[in-house]
């Protein structure tokens, strides 16, 4: 596996290489749901690049940014093992030369669940997209429904910006109890990881929002929203600081 870190080298790389490539961005600490995304992109690519870059501007939250778990000897050793063929490791400074001056925004869908409660979150997400897609030039890249709502607006940006990228979506990946696999997962304790498959036995049971937010909350998550939209309902909760997202089609 090549690894890149410098912009314009990749740049020039990619020029030199014109194959199809498949292109999975990622803010590391790589877990099954990840990997998913790279077999998906894989099986459709000539070559697969994945990235991992934990974009500052998408936290809204600086807490949540110092504790996102980073551990990039393990997520090397994944990658060599599902032999993709590079990896872009950008710094901040070449992501942001100017600080964070030029943005996307996108006004309805951006600004609803996740991205009511987590002011700007989108913005940093869409961004980061954008300035990626355009550094990688992938012919396609692969996101997970475990962020619908991001995927969704990804979807939209390349549409609306007729950007020359396919944007493809694969299935959530979940633990054996029915957690969805996040990086987050590992900075719950024992006791709260036990708790945690309750949200998704919840999101996906018929009882009404009010009665389920009541269960959620009896249990000891705090609700951040629970809510219909486009026949899907999403779901964010925090379990001891750890916020937890998912959703489920109705
Ligand atoms: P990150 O949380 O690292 O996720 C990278 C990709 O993996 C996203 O497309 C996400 O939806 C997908 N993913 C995470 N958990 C999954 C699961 N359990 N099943 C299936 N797919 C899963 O999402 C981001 O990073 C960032 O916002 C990013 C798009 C990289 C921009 O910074």
């Amino acid at each position: 596996m090549k690894i890149f870190e410098n912009i314009n080298e990749w740049k020039k790389f990619r020029k030199e290489h014109p194959s199809s490539m498949g292109f999975v961005p990622t803010m590391g600490a790589l877990h099954d749901g990840h990997l998913s995304l790279i077999k998906h992109a894989r099986r459709e690519n000539e070559k697969v690049i994945v990235s991992i870059f934990v974009n500052p501007t998408q936290f809204n939250d600086p807490c949540d940014l110092d504790n996102y778990p980073v551990d990039l000897d393990r997520d090397i050793a994944s990658l060599k093992e599902l032999e993709v063929d590079y990896l872009f490791l950008p710094t901040k400074k070449s992501i942001y030369p100017e600080d964070y001056n030029c943005k996307v925004i996108e006004n309805n869908l951006g600004r609803i669940l996740c991205g009511k409660t987590r002011t700007g979150h989108f913005d940093g997400v869409l961004t980061v997209v954008m300035k990626l897609f355009n550094i990688v030039g992938p012919s396609r890249a692969y996101f997970g429904e475990k962020d619908y709502q991001q995927l969704s607006l990804i979807k939209k940006m390349a549409a609306n910006f007729f950007m020359d990228v396919e944007v493809i979506g694969c299935p959530i990946i979940r633990e054996a109890d029915g957690l969805a696999m996040s990086s987050r997962n590992v900075l719950l304790d024992k006791k709260h990881r036990c708790l945690a498959p309750w949200f998704y036995k919840i999101l996906k049971n018929t009882e009404s929002i009010d009665l389920k937010k009541r269960k959620l909350e009896e249990i000891g998550f705090k609700v951040d929203y629970l809510e219909k939209h486009d026949s899907r309902l999403y779901g964010a909760v925090f379990l001891n600081e750890v916020r937890l997202i998912d959703n489920v089609k109705l």
